[in-house]
């Protein structure tokens, strides 16, 4: 393993502020997080950050749908999205948004360096525009019948049915999905970026090693292809940034998006000690990665190291491209309850149950990713707990209960002990080139060693027959688990940057470092003479029920009401009818309870006037438990009771406020009694 302390800049792909993280997106989230992880137990410096994209017009639109300003919008997306990351353990440096003063200036300083270069043109265009709303429509809310098969409704660049791809012009019958009249076509000045200018550096930095064989070949088809001038300016109305010394002309979403990177560590260095030049100067000796799904491999390609490279900034050392999640062999989809938010999964599941399903099959190839639940249910309980936890939980109580908590003073197979150490070297280039399947497997490899070794030795047999502490049978019983205990630490570090939690859960159990810097290296000496904790429950088995819950509740995400999912183009009011059907109640609390494992759940059990329920609410981050008992609050008593990963929630404790410790439960006055409707 390279030895010499590298500093290294990673980015994941930044979520569109106008809907929820999906597990699609925590593919990718993971995927840079497990690489991140490895390099800090490596003992080098990784900075992650991130943040949300929160500019263009369908986050101006779904604002204005869900009748809040785009900052009012992206301000609760940015809330949600950080809880995602955060209960996913994606351990980001930083999390941001695009909407900054930092990443306005970095855009305008950006635009500028280009423009006085030479390699912003503009021009006069033609495009579609809807009168009625009286805004440009880009192609995606331009709906029509395809002029190629005739089939009905198809967006304005392509079509659903058959495939072909044209220009909105060529659409039949075509109308403004914002306001339903026909477009116009309209000229307006654009502004445009001359990627052809860059040919020749794009040329020299894509030959290198920045980038997979299969994007190569791709990028020379683009090559080939001619690279054309990019629009990078959008009309008034629009949300972003505008452009300097131009009236009412705005920054296209996508010339100011990977700048938020740029603008995200910004906002860091000015918390921290973190210099940006360090990172961004032209000749910076240090590491910049950026991963991404395939979907924006042009933007970030080309545009994006031809948009630094004439502004004088360094180019990315790598961008690493994955392919997309399907979920049991198919696209995710609402109706089968497939398309599973970030928050969903979180209700249902452990977070590192997927962590590691995901690890388990991820490689470092384009290629997409199968998310089968079955599979999902196998390889979770038998690699994780059947084959790493096992070896705890069979040898851990026989060293605290007769041994006192204190591991043997030897090895009493110090060759076994070494291969477990020596696979590291290879366990770790595959981390390094994000193989991490095959990392996987080496590790499950020596999980089996471990087991059968455990297996032949039976150290269950030999506590049966002593009794004695000093036995010579005792001396073998102390041996086998503490060589047993051994190889387990071994494998929990090789695990860690996949399975965070679990490798606290066993730092506190093992007493020793597991998941800090230099712990890989630190492996080389085994734990000898050392007391341990008493051992706890590390992770359950994965319930085939609680994925069938979980695609349930998705299913149900898809209908009236459920607006966390709702996209802008699904009606957001309610009828007063509708409202009508829910019954709201108020309830005293007779006990609130911490929930193990949740991080933001307590356990309520309420009194609803004629008998009692348990509901789970999500205000732990605003009350301890003790604030709550006696007090009334306001249950929506109809709800559907939910199994939730922790048990099932019977109804809703209705609260105010946009979560963590800005949470106030709707209190009625002492004059109200638990089981009175509330209208
Ligand atoms: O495709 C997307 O979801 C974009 N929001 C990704 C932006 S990545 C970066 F360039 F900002
Ligand atoms: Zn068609």
């Amino acid at each position: 393993m390279n030895t010499d302390k590298r500093r290294i800049l990673v980015t994941s792909a930044l979520p569109y502020a106008n809907g929820p993280i999906h597990i699609g997106h925590v593919l990718e989230y993971i995927q840079t997080d497990i690489w991140v992880r490895f390099q800090r137990l490596q003992g080098h410096e990784c900075i992650y950050v991130c943040a949300d994209d929160a500019h263009g017009t369908p986050i101006m639109l779904k604002a204005e749908a869900d009748g809040v300003t785009p900052e009012e919008l992206i301000e609760r997306i940015e809330a949600e999205h950080r809880a995602d990351f955060r209960d996913f353990h994606i351990s980001l440096d930083n999390f941001y948004t695009t909407h900054s003063e930092e990443n306005r200036q970095c855009s305008e300083y950006i635009y500028q360096q280009n423009k006085a270069k030479g390699h912003i043109a503009r021009r006069v265009i033609e495009q579609a525009y809807d009168p009625v709303k009286e805004m440009f429509l880009p192609d995606r809310y331009i709906r029509g019948e395809c002029p190629v098969c005739g089939t009905p409704d198809q967006y304005g660049d392509s079509c659903e049915n058959c495939g072909s791809t044209y220009s909105p012009t060529d659409l039949k019958n075509a109308v403004s999905a914002v306001s339903g009249a026909t477009p116009i076509a309209k000229e307006s000045e654009h502004f445009f970026f001359r990627l052809g200018d860059f040919e020749e550096m794009l040329k020299v930095w894509t030959r290198g090693e920045h980038i997979q064989q299969q994007v190569s070949n791709k990028l020379q088809e683009w090559f080939d292809a001619g690279l054309q001038d990019w629009d990078i300016s959008r009309d008034a109305p629009y949300f972003g940034f505008e452009i300097p010394e131009e009236n009412d002309k705005y920054f296209y979403v996508w010339l100011d998006a990977p700048i938020g990177y740029m603008a995200s560590f910004k906002n860091l260095c000015a918390r921290t000690d973190l210099e940006f030049d360090d990172f961004w100067n032209e000749d910076s000796p240090n590491e910049l990665i950026h991963f991404i799904g395939k979907d924006i491999l042009y933007f970030h390609t080309l545009f994006w190291p031809a948009m630094l490279d004439g502004a004088g900034f360094r180019k990315p050392s790598a961008v690493y491209a994955h392919g997309f999640l399907t979920v049991n062999g198919q696209k995710m989809s609402k109706s089968r309850g497939t398309f599973i938010t970030a928050r969903t999964y979180l209700d249902h599941l452990n977070p590192e149950y997927l962590r590691y399903y995901l690890a388990a099959k991820l490689n470092n190839r384009v290629e997409d990713l199968d998310l089968n639940f079955d599979d999902f249910v196998a390889r979770v309980n038998s690699d994780l707990i059947g084959k790493v936890v096992n070896i705890a939980s069979r040898t851990a109580g026989f060293i605290t209960k007769r041994f006192d908590g204190r591991l043997s003073a030897h090895l009493m197979n110090p060759q076994m002990y070494q291969d477990f150490v020596d696979a590291g070297g290879s366990i770790a280039s595959w981390y390094e080139r994000r193989e991490y399947s095959r990392a996987m497997r080496e590790i499950m490899a020596l999980a089996d060693h471990a087991n059968q070794f455990i297996a032949e030795n039976k150290p269950w047999e030999i506590a049966k027959s002593v009794d004695a502490q000093a036995s010579d049978e005792s001396k073998a019983l102390l041996d086998i688990c503490s060589l047993s205990l051994n190889l387990f630490r071994v494998l929990v570090t090789y695990l860690s940057p996949v399975l965070p939690v679990t490798a606290k859960r066993v730092e506190t159990f093992l007493n020793c470092p597991i998941s800090a810097p230099g712990s890989w290296q630190a492996l080389n000496k085994p734990l000898l003479n050392h007391s341990i904790n008493p051992y706890q429950h590390l992770m359950k088995r994965v319930d085939k029920q609680d994925i069938n819950d979980m695609i349930e509740d998705s299913k149900h995400q898809n209908e009236p009401g459920a607006s966390a999912t709702a996209d802008s183009t699904e009606n957001t009011t309610i009828t007063i009818d509708e409202f009508a059907k829910v019954d709201l109640r108020v309830a005293r609390v007779i006990e609130a309870q911490h929930v193990d494992g949740a991080d933001k759940l307590l356990r309520l059990t309420l009194d609803v006037g004629d008998h009692q329920r348990t509901v789970f609410a999500g205000i732990k981050g605003a009350y301890e438990p003790e604030q709550l008992a006696g007090k009334l609050v306001v249950v929506v008593a109809n709800l559907a009771p939910r199994k939730m990963r922790f048990g099932v929630s019977e109804g809703m404790v209705l609260a105010a406020g946009p979560g963590g410790t800005d949470i106030w439960l709707l209190s009625p006055d002492d004059g109200a009694q638990p089981g009175m409707k509330v209208s």
